[in-house]
Parts: structure tokens; sequence; C-alpha cells
């Protein structure tokens, strides 16, 4: 067993945080022998019942659960920061030239080990990723992550058509791929698997079946997509797929949202459409930054209130302009006040942290295993020190409350806050 001691931030069942000021974190074997955290609350109420157990005291920093980034992609980590006049263009200009060279798996290997660096030094222990078509770029990344102990899903991109050369995939050989890499990565250590349409314009309707065919067979993969991001984007979908009621339609004629599938902006939907996203499970993963760089839009959190669907934070790299979940959260909670009709939402600071971390799980269908430091809970955590950064230092030694609190971290924070970060109950070298 091993024990920390510092100020602590938790979850609740409803979404709200449990923070206490003086905590004690316990990590010890679960069930199967991984670490997970064997009991967690005041340094008061729980140090009595450990008696032996050598305490690591933190004053002043914070011990908060790892992030999750629902929606990245590994191939794009050189891609951040390339402008184009919206979506397809970026497309066609920047990622897919990027992307074919992931056919090579020196390449893949070696901006594999980029990407991880990135993501856990921002504290991200958990992402959901796309890596290219080609099945070594999944490889090269799902090896990267076993080697370092992460929990990770991702899957290799399905795009048969609509898809320049050196990207594009061929039909029964990418399905037969996606069952390969399946069998070879599902469930291995802390690995997930997900099938990966790019989107609905970029797959024939022969490839989005198969998909779908394999999501029915494989009932534990996860599914990940875009929908319903760029209005020239939504036009093209609704010309190659005229008979669908909406954009998000087409996935689910082809069996394509259920629990584990997760889309990603889900921007110009409407009421329709977010009631299937709830009612079948699926979830959205939130892109704030990204779609302010590519000028997208905003995704209109009033509708997810109201509607309630799953939903959390992504990075959407490199659409997206930063790995840090700082940023994201800060970039939600102005897309949330800006909103799609007046007024916006003000986005509390504990719920932009919660679609983070534990709503993010959810949408995931992994809460109470990631996310939280709920009893049971995986242990991937972070040692936040808000003194790493003068003003921060001093607008937290001035916090009244725990929002002041974590509105100081979301709106000053970035990596050089994330003192350490630790993965499977060990800290990363
Ligand atoms: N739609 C299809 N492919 C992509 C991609 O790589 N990034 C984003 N943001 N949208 C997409
Ligand atoms: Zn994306």
């Amino acid at each position: 067993m091993k024990a920390f001691r510092a100020a602590l931030l938790r979850f609740a069942d409803d979404g709200s945080a449990l923070y206490e000021d003086d905590g004690l974190l316990l990590i010890g074997p679960g069930a199967d022998g991984r670490p997970v955290v064997r009991a967690a609350g005041s340094w008061q109420a729980l140090a009595p019942n450990y008696p032996g157990v050598a305490v690591e005291h933190h004053p002043g920093k914070l011990l908060a659960p790892g992030f999750i980034d629902l929606h990245v992609h590994f191939p794009q980590t050189d891609v951040i920061g390339s402008p184009a006049e919206g979506l397809l263009p970026w497309l066609e200009q920047y990622t897919f030239p990027h992307e074919a060279r992931f056919a090579d798996r020196d390449h893949a290997d070696l901006v594999a080990q980029v990407f991880l660096d990135e993501l856990l030094r921002h504290g991200v222990t958990t992402p959901l990723a796309f890596c290219s078509s080609h099945p070594a770029s999944v490889d090269a990344l799902m090896a990267a992550a076993r080697a370092r102990g992460l929990r990770l899903i991702a899957g290799k991109v399905l795009q048969d058509r609509h898809s320049p050369d050196g990207v594009r995939d061929e039909t029964a050989q990418s399905l037969a791929d996606t069952e390969a890499l399946i069998r070879r990565w599902q469930g291995v250590e802390r690995l997930g698997y997900a099938i990966t349409p790019r989107f609905a314009p970029s797959c024939s309707e022969a490839q989005l079946r198969g998909a779908g065919e394999l999501a029915a067979r494989y009932p534990d993969v996860w599914i990940q997509s875009h929908v319903a991001e760029n209005r020239d984007e939504i036009r093209w979908a609704r010309e190659l797929f005229p008979a669908a009621r909406s954009y998000l339609a087409v996935y689910e004629g082809f069996g394509l949202l259920r629990e584990r599938a997760v889309y990603a902006h889900c921007i110009h939907i409407d009421d329709t459409d977010r009631a299937l996203l709830r009612d079948t499970g699926a979830a959205a993963a939130v892109s704030p930054t990204s779609n302010l760089f590519l000028g997208s839009g905003f995704f209109d959190y009033e509708g997810a209130r109201r509607i309630g669907f799953r939903h959390g934070l992504a990075s959407d790299v490199g659409g997206g302009t930063s790995f840090n979940p700082f940023h994201t959260m800060l970039a939600a909670y102005c897309v949330g006040r800006e909103g799609q009709t007046k007024p916006g939402v003000s986005l509390s600071p504990q719920n932009l942290w919660w679609q983070h971390t534990a709503g993010a799980a959810q949408a995931l269908g992994l809460g109470g295993v990631i996310g939280n430091l709920q009893p049971g809970c995986e242990a991937d955590f972070l040692l936040l020190e808000p003194r790493a950064l003068p003003l921060l230092a001093r607008k937290v030694a001035q916090a009244g409350s725990l929002d002041e609190l974590l509105f100081s971290l979301i709106v000053l924070g970035d990596d050089r806050v994330v003192e350490q970060v630790y993965v499977g109950g060990a800290p990363i070298a």
C-alpha cells in the first residue's frame, strides 16, 4: 500500500466534485492485482485506519484524477497550428499528407513516443485516439502505450473513398485489418480497440456496413468517428446519403450508434439527433479548441443540458491547438458562454473538470474504472502544484471556494503545474 496526503479532488456519481482540503489517497492492489484506489477521503478520518502505512505528504498540492482526452489524432501530432480556410481544405492540405507518412513503421514508432510524452506531460493518462489508415500505425501506438502501462483506446482509420493515394484504404482489406487489430489488441493489458470510420463522406456504404457488423460482433470494442463539425462537410454528407434523416442518422443506419461509440464535434445537430445520442448511449467528444481554430462552430451546451446525453472534452489535436486540458476546459467555458443561441450557459469549473475526467470516463463506458479517485478506480492520478506559476500561486492563496480554486487552475494552468503523473500507481519518469 502507498499513501499520499494532500488536497484531494474526486467526483460523486452525479458529477459534483468531492474535495478535501487535507485528503488521503491510498493505493494498493485491486482484485486482479492491478493498483487501484483502496480508500480516499479526509486525512483525519482515514489515517487512523492505516497505522503502518508510510504517508507521502505534499502540503499545498492537489491530488486529482488523470485527464481523459476523448478524441485525439496520434498522426496529427505535427499538424497542430496548420491554418486553412476550414475543415475540408485543412484535411487536403495538411492532414492527409502528414498521415500518409505513417505507412512507415519507423516514423510511427517515433511519433508515438512524442505523442505519449506530450499527453502525459499535460496529465492526460487515457486518450481515445485515431491512428492513420495504416495498420502499422496502430501497432506502433499500442506497443508504445503498453510499454508505459497506459490505458489507451485507439483504432485504424477507415477511409476507402474521397481520400488521396497514400491514405485511402481498400474496403475488404480495411475490414480484415480492423478485425485482425481487434484480435491483437482489444483487452491486452490496459489497451482497447476502437472501430474508426474517419467520417461518413470518406467511407463507402460497404465499409460503413462492415464497420457496423464488426461493432455487433465485438460489443466490447469502442467506435469513434466525426459528425456535424462543419457546414460544408454536412452538405457533402447529405448529398452522399440523401435518404438519411440527418448526418448522425447515417451512422445509426449502419449500426454505429451504441454505448462505447464516441462522435467528435456534434455541433450542428438538432434535438432529434440529441435524443438519438441519449437513447443509444453514444457520446459526443466536445473539441472546443479545434472548433474555434477551424471555425467550425460552437457546441450547444444548452442543448446538451436540455436533452441530456453523454459528453466529455477532447483536444482533437491536430485540429485542436493544444494537448493541455486546462486550455481545453477554458475554451469549453468560452464556447458555453457564447452558445449557439443567446444567452449561452456558464459552465461551472467543477463541470468542466468532470467533462475531462469522470464524465469522459462515463462517455467511454468506463465510469468507476478511470477518471476518478473513488475506491476501486485504477490508480492514474496527478499531483498538481499551483505554486509552479507565480500568478496562479497568488490566486490560489486567495481562493475562497473550490470553484475559485478550480477556475484559477483552468484559466492559468499548464503543464508546469503537473508536477507528477502516476500511471497504474507508479510515478512516470
Ligand atoms: N473529419 C474527418 N477527418 C477529420 C480530422 O482528421 N479532423 C477533424 N477535426 N475532423 C475530421
Ligand atoms: Zn478529429
